[in-house]
């Protein structure tokens, strides 16, 4: 066993070399790599501005997620056309500092490793997934992908993740018009250790093609950014079934569940993950309930906030964070709370394990609460923080806002969290539509500006002590389960009758 994975890492490693060269050379031969007239070039945070990718299997949507330690390791997945492909690779290296466009175009990549490739659902493409381990958490990677063959991606550039003081962003509903693309270029310019994107990425809506137009849009940010997603409503139409949601599976690499029973999971749509001090859940909320992993993912849910809660109360974390599509609580019409039994078991859990920070997309709007629990303020609650606003349209609140909630905008926008120790600190940055009804409401011209903020302080030792409880028994847990599958399907049919 630790033969072969010499051998299979240095002959990675020898393979890296030999796309370095190739890759250098291709830099090279571009000749005017600095976005000269005639190249196509553009320069992007994150990326140089070298050559765009060319070749019989050119990398495309390149993206970079975690699946193991963020600080030594990365995760990176792209795209290839035809259903075959030369072998392929992620070669980078890790100078100390960023490197000049003339520097870049210079230095070969000292490193490689291969990556597995297989069958994109509903496209004849490849998706292919490799994870970059051994990383020095103190410096920036530089990368490409792609192979000598096929062609090398642009160089994309990853800092290194701090371990203090660092950020986050987080929004949903996003898309491909052109409110989307005011988002993802109002993204870039907050840079961000992590990305958190609350469902409804694409709104392919079962048309494959529109999940490449997305992960080409959206590639300058996501090849710079680690980004982890959960699954919307949007994201049940790319398959039907039992084989709901298989654009989002194929396409997009998380860590795998806790406990896996029923194992068809790949690219995870329900997982968690550790980044410096805040414990991460992502959930579907059901959003895939056809695919009968739902009773899984509650086990999941319990088994893994329950542990999250007691290393908070060992002082290993400071916040246990909650991320899914669906909100719990929301003042749009006939969806607060739209799905009654799974949100009274999920809210269940929540609270139970003291969740911080619930974060979440669906209804296209901002809306912030109050801590609150079963929609009311409760200084033990979570702060449930609705980011609808990614650019797929703009809604307004059919309701007065309930008396949980403590800020509400109408207009695209997007979150953005630093994390210190024992704080989290929010922005919501908006830009608020041209009118309130018709083609105004969904046209948004205005400068993105800072139109929230609201912190989180970390739970005293004696709330950590109250959440530190064992996981209970998926008998227990599970009691309701037909019911909550019944509400479940309903609240999906509802959801997609409401936002098309
Ligand atoms: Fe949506
Ligand atoms: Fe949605």
């Amino acid at each position: 066993m630790a033969d072969n994975r010499v051998s299979s890492t240095r002959r990675a490693l020898l393979q890296g070399l030999a796309g370095a060269t190739l890759a250098a050379g291709a830099t090279g031969c571009g000749g005017g790599s600095s976005g000269a007239p005639g190249t196509g070039a553009t320069t992007q945070p994150g990326s140089t501005p070298d050559a765009p990718p060319s070749g019989p299997h050119a990398p495309r949507g390149v993206h970079v997620s975690v699946v193991e330690d963020p600080h030594t390791t990365r995760t990176l997945t792209w795209f290839t056309d035809g259903l075959s492909s030369p072998p392929s690779m992620a070669i980078f290296d890790q100078p100390p500092t960023r490197l000049s466009a003339a520097e870049d175009a210079k230095r070969p990549f000292a490193r490689g490793t291969s990556s597995t490739a297989e069958r994109t659902f509903g496209v004849n493409a490849q998706t292919h997934r490799v994870t970059l381990r051994g990383l020095d958490p103190e410096r920036p990677i530089r990368y490409r992908v792609g192979s000598e063959q096929g062609g090398w991606s642009r160089t994309f550039w990853l800092d290194p993740v701090p371990r203090n003081t660092w950020r986050f962003m987080h929004f949903g509903d996003h898309g491909v018009s052109a409110r989307a693309h005011r988002v993802t270029e109002e993204a870039l310019k907050h840079p961000s250790d992590l990305l958190l994107l609350a469902g409804d990425l694409s709104y392919a809506d079962g048309n494959q093609p529109v999940w490449d137009q997305w992960f080409n849009d959206v590639e300058p940010l996501l090849a710079s950014t680690i980004t982890m997603s959960a699954p919307g409503n949007h994201e049940a139409k790319d398959g039907g079934g039992r084989e709901s949601g298989q654009a989002f599976k194929s396409r997009l690499t998380h860590p795998d569940p806790r406990l896996s029973v029923v194992g068809n999971n790949q690219g995870s749509t329900f997982y968690s993950f550790r980044f410096n001090r805040v414990h991460f859940l992502v959930s579907s909320a059901g959003a895939l309930i056809e695919d009968f992993s739902l009773a899984e993912e509650l086990v999941n849910m319990e088994v893994d906030l329950a542990s999250a809660a007691l290393a908070r109360l060992r002082g290993e974390i400071d916040f246990i964070a909650v991320m899914q599509h669906y909100p719990i609580w929301t003042d749009q019409l006939g969806r607060s709370p739209a799905n009654f039994t799974l949100v009274a078991l999920e809210e269940d859990i929540l609270l139970r394990y003291g969740v911080d920070l619930l974060l979440v997309g669906h209804d296209h709007v901002y809306q912030r609460s109050q801590k609150m629990a079963y929609g009311s303020n409760s200084p033990l609650g979570y702060v449930q923080v609705m980011v609808g606003t990614g650019g797929q349209s703009v809604r307004l609140f059919d309701e007065s806002p309930q008396r949980w909630s403590a800020f509400q905008f109408i207009g695209l926008g997007l979150a953005t969290y630093e994390v210190s120790p024992g704080r989290i600190t929010g922005t919501f940055h908006g830009a608020a539509p041209e009118g309130d009804e018709g083609d105004a409401l969904q046209t948004v011209l205005e400068p993105f500006a800072v139109r929230d903020t609201f912190s989180i302080e970390r739970r005293s030792l004696a709330a950590c002590e109250q959440c530190a409880l064992p996981p209970r028994d998926p008998d227990v847990l599970l009691r309701n389960f037909p019911l909550i599958v019944h509400h479940t399907r309903m609240r999906n049919r509802l959801a997609f009758e409401h936002c098309g």
